[in-house]
């Protein structure tokens, strides 16, 4: 049928309607064409290998000692020590990372071993309270606990120590604040903490070393 607005100059409705079909096909393709040329998606980081269901292997070195057992992904690096490798310096009270008495050095940096993965320690260091004696005789941080009367129950006391070894360790002229700045991450339910105090203070005369 004849349009009349086909006669008339302008855009009539039928030209209008051609044309809209042209820009639909175009812009039909035009999500092909933009697709083609997007850029690559980034790959994704590959997943990490199974493990189990057999325990893996833990391989690590504790206080200079080659040690090695089986453990299951769950197991805390402090229920390894105690449970599986019978180093039973770190105690467990909290088991929830808040009260420091788990404290062991893993590669020289103080952690709470409760909230550790024990994996996590394959191939490394691990250093404990058992680390701060040597055929009996203590070395200065513990020497100066005894000498300072700074435990009671001594539950917290193998943390204390191995905190403190590490506040010297990194920085050996630390002031008593830096010290107990250092062991901010360990608390003693006993409250010896006027007793701790002491032993800073002797420590930090003679710079960790005791004497
Ligand atoms: S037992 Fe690990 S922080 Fe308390
Ligand atoms: S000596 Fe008992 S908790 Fe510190």
């Amino acid at each position: 049928m004849h349009d009349p607005q086909d006669s008339k100059p302008g855009l009539s409705r039928r030209s209008f309607l051609k044309g809209s079909g042209v820009a639909a096909a175009a812009l039909g393709a035009a999500p092909v064409t933009a697709l083609a040329q997007a850029p690559a998606e980034p790959q994704r980081p590959q997943a990490p290998p199974a493990i189990g269901p057999a325990p893996p292997r833990l391989a690590l070195t504790v206080n200079g000692n080659q040690m090695t057992t089986n453990v299951e992904p769950r197991v805390t690096l402090l229920d390894a020590l105690r449970n599986y490798l019978d180093v039973t310096g770190c105690k467990r009270v909290c088991d929830r990372g808040t009260c420091g008495a788990c404290t062991v050095l893993l590669d020289g940096k103080p952690v709470y071993s409760c909230s550790v993965p024990a994996l996590e320690a394959r191939g490394r260091e691990v250093h404990t309270a058992e680390s701060l004696a040597d055929n009996g005789k203590l070395e200065a941080v513990p020497a100066a606990f005894v000498k300072h009367d700074a435990q009671q129950c001594g539950f917290c006391t193998p943390g204390f120590v191995v905190a403190m070894r590490a506040a010297f360790d990194k920085k050996p002229n630390a002031t008593p604040a830096e010290i107990e700045e250092g062991l901010s991450g360990n608390i003693c339910r006993c409250g010896t903490y006027q007793q701790m105090r002491d032993a800073i203070a002797s420590l930090c005369k003679t710079q960790g070393k005791g004497g």
